[in-house]
C-alpha cells in the first residue's frame, strides 16, 4: 500500500481513486475519514463493510464549501444557513432534510442528511478536485477508537484496503482529535446529537436560537450507541479525588499533566490542557493496546468548555463497553 504525503500530485491521485470507485484515506481536522463517492453505491457499501458498520448507521457527507449545501440539501432553515456560514470549514456537521441526489445508501433511508465542511487543507484539496461529494465515516472499526494519524488506519485497516484501487493520504495528525459536534437542524430549535469542540454558546450565536436539551431521538441517530470508541483494554472513567494511589500491573493512566500518576501505573499521556487532552486522547487509547494493557484509569478534564465535554463523552461511552 502506497502511502502519499500531502504532496504535488496525491490530491489528483486521490480525485482519481474516488472517480474510479475507489476509498480514500482522508486526514480531517477531527479525526480520519474512509472516503467514498458519495454517488457511488458501490463504493460505499465497500466503506460500510471495511468497517464492520452496519447498514442503517449513517454517513456524514464531506463537501468543499459552504455553496455546495444547496446541492445536498432542501428545505434548509435559515438558522440551520447562518450555522453553516459562520462555522464551516470546521468541526461541526449539520443534519438537515437531504435534496435527490443524496441516496438512500449514505442516509441508512432517512429523510435527512449530515453534511460538513472540513477544516484540512488538504481535505478541501481533495473534494474540490473531486468536485462531488465524499461519503466518509471515521476510518475505524464499528465501535472503536478513531483515528488521529494516517499510520493508525494503516494499522487497523491495512489489510482491508486495496493496493491497487485505494489510497492512504497523510496530511499529518489530526489538530482537533475528536469527531466533529453534530447538530440537528430539522426542528424549530437546533439540537446538539455529538458533542464536538464546537460549543453550544457558538452555535446559539451563530444560529440566533437557543440550542433545544431535547434528547435525540434513537431512531434518528443510531450512532449516538452508549459503547463506542472503545479500546480492547477496559476503561475506568475516575474522578480527581477517586485516583488510586497504586495499581496492579497491565494499567495505563490518562489524565491532565498536573495529575501525579499512580504508583505501577503507565503514563499514557500528559496534556497540559483540553485542546492537548482531545489532540491525544485517541493515540494514548491506541497505545494502551499495543503495549496489552488491561485497563486504562481515565480522568477526564473538568472544565465547562466543549472540548472538555466532548473527552468526557467519548470516555464514558469508551467505559460503557459490556465485557
Ligand atoms: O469528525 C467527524 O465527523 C468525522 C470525520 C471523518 O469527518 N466523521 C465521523 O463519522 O465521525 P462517523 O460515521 O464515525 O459518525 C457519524 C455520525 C454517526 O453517529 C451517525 O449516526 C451520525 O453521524 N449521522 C449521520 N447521518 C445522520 C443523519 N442523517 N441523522 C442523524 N445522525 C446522523
Ligand atoms: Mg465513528
Amino acid at each position: 500500500m502506497v502511502t502519499e504525503h500531502a504532496a504535488s500530485d496525491v490530491v489528483e491521485r486521490a480525485a482519481e481513486v474516488l472517480r474510479g470507485g475507489g476509498i480514500v484515506v482522508l486526514p480531517t481536522e477531527t479525526v480520519y475519514g474512509l472516503a467514498a463517492d458519495a454517488e457511488n453505491p458501490r463504493a460505499v457499501a465497500r466503506v460500510y463493510a471495511i468497517k464492520g458498520r452496519p447498514a442503517d448507521h449513517p454517513l456524514i457527507l464531506h463537501l468543499a464549501g459552504g455553496d455546495l449545501l444547496p446541492q445536498w440539501s432542501a428545505n434548509v432553515r435559515p438558522y440551520a444557513q447562518r450555522l453553516a456560514d459562520a462555522l464551516w470549514p470546521g468541526p461541526l456537521t449539520i443534519v438537515v432534510p437531504r435534496s435527490a441526489r443524496v441516496g438512500d445508501w449514505v442516509t441508512g433511508g432517512q429523510d435527512c442528511v449530515a453534511l460538513r465542511v472540513p477544516d484540512h487543507p488538504v481535505a478541501l484539496a481533495v473534494l474540490e478536485a473531486f468536485g462531488g461529494a465524499l461519503a466518509a465515516p471515521s476510518a475505524n472499526c464499528f465501535g472503536r477508537v478513531s483515528p488521529t494519524t494516517v499510520d493508525h488506519v494503516r494499522q487497523e485497516l491495512g489489510e482491508l484496503l486495496d493496493e491497487h484501487r485505494d489510497l492512504f493520504v497523510d496530511g499529518g495528525r489530526s489538530s482537533v482529535g475528536v469527531e466533529s459536534t453534530i447538530v440537528d437542524c430539522n426542528g424549530p430549535a437546533p439540537v446538539i446529537l455529538r458533542p464536538g469542540r464546537v460549543s453550544a454558546e457558538q452555535i446559539a450565536e451563530a444560529c440566533g436560537v437557543p440550542v433545544a436539551s431535547t434528547p435525540p431521538d434513537p431512531v434518528r441517530v443510531p450512532g449516538s450507541l452508549n459503547s463506542h470508541y472503545a479500546p480492547h483494554a477496559a476503561v475506568d472513567v475516575v474522578s480527581l479525588d477517586n485516583v488510586p494511589d497504586e495499581t496492579g500491573e497491565g494499567v495505563g493512566f490518562l489524565a491532565l499533566a498536573d495529575v501525579p500518576t499512580p504508583a505501577g501505573a503507565v503514563r499514557l499521556s500528559d496534556p497540559g490542557t483540553s485542546t492537548e487532552y482531545a489532540r491525544a486522547l485517541y493515540a494514548a487509547l491506541r497505545e494502551a493496546d499495543s503495549l496489552r494493557l488491561d485497563l486504562v484509569i481515565a480522568v477526564p478534564p473538568g472544565g465547562d468548555d466543549a472540548l472538555s465535554a466532548a473527552i468526557r463523552d467519548r470516555l464514558s461511552r469508551a467505559a460503557a463497553v459490556p465485557r
